[in-house]
């Protein structure tokens, strides 16, 4: 058939399940959070438990981000090539090439897609920030809640923290990168989208189902 396309499963159970649990504690940990730092409704009687119940359900999607972030680690070392951790790390010639090549794309400065299987170079170096920020986030959350909560565990998970950096100044950080982890999910949420109108393999379907489809000029199959 004329239209026929190979497939290749590109990101494996762990690379989709840890993305859509990623998802879904940014938007709970982004409204608790909001509303623990700035509390838009007032409880108007005494059974009413709003802030608890807020504080309640940013804990524990924190843990279930922390677990995520433990697996998506454990994987770059034990999934396929494309889950692998040298992904972030796009320092060579030919990837800075390609990084560029990709920045072009992204700012409308060329229509050429940056074809490959996995992430290409930008796309890998973004997701490196973004894993950082997801690690600042754990850590510095914890810090907040170890000044509270004494034990080695919070003292190991971010409460360490406090020691060098004043409470303020943490939790001043803390909420800034939820902005900037906003601002992130808009444009890629966007530019997922302009990739997949562009090159057509599917890369919105893909982080559902795993496949994306191959034209043949990807450089990494
Ligand atoms: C409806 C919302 C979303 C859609 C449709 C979506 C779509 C995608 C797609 C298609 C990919 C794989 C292709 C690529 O960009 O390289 C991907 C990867 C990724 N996305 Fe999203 N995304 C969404 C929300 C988010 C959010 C909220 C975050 C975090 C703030 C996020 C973080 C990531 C990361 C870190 C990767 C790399 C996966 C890895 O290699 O571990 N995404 N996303």
């Amino acid at each position: 058939m004329a239209n026929e396309r190979n497939r290749v499963y590109a990101w494996e159970f762990p690379i989709r399940f840890t993305h859509w649990i990623n998802v879904i504690c940014i938007v709970a940990l982004s409204v608790t959070g909001f509303y623990v730092g700035n509390p838009f409704m007032y409880a108007v009687s005494s059974k009413q438990y709003i802030m608890g119940w807020m504080r309640l359900i940013h804990f524990i999607a924190a843990y279930a981000f922390l677990m995520s972030m433990i697996i998506r680690i454990y994987w770059a070392f034990m999934g396929n090539k494309y889950a692998c951790y040298t992904v972030w790390f796009p320092f060579s010639g030919k990837k800075l090439g390609e990084f560029f090549d990709a920045l072009k794309f992204y700012l409308f400065l060329s229509k050429k897609p940056p074809y490959t299987v996995g992430h290409h170079a930008l796309a890998g170096f973004t997701y490196l920030i973004v894993y950082l920020l997801f690690v600042f986030e754990i850590v510095s959350g914890f810090a907040l809640y170890s000044v509270n909560h004494k034990g080695a565990i919070w003292q190991a998970l971010g409460g360490w923290l406090v020691g060098i950096m004043a409470l303020p100044i943490i939790r001043l950080y803390h909420d800034l990168v939820m902005y900037v982890l906003i601002a992130f999910t808009l444009i890629h949420v966007y530019f997922s989208w302009y990739s997949d109108s562009r090159e057509k393999n599917g890369l919105m379907l893909s982080i559902f189902n795993g496949y994306k489809f191959i034209t043949g000029k990807e450089s990494d199959i």
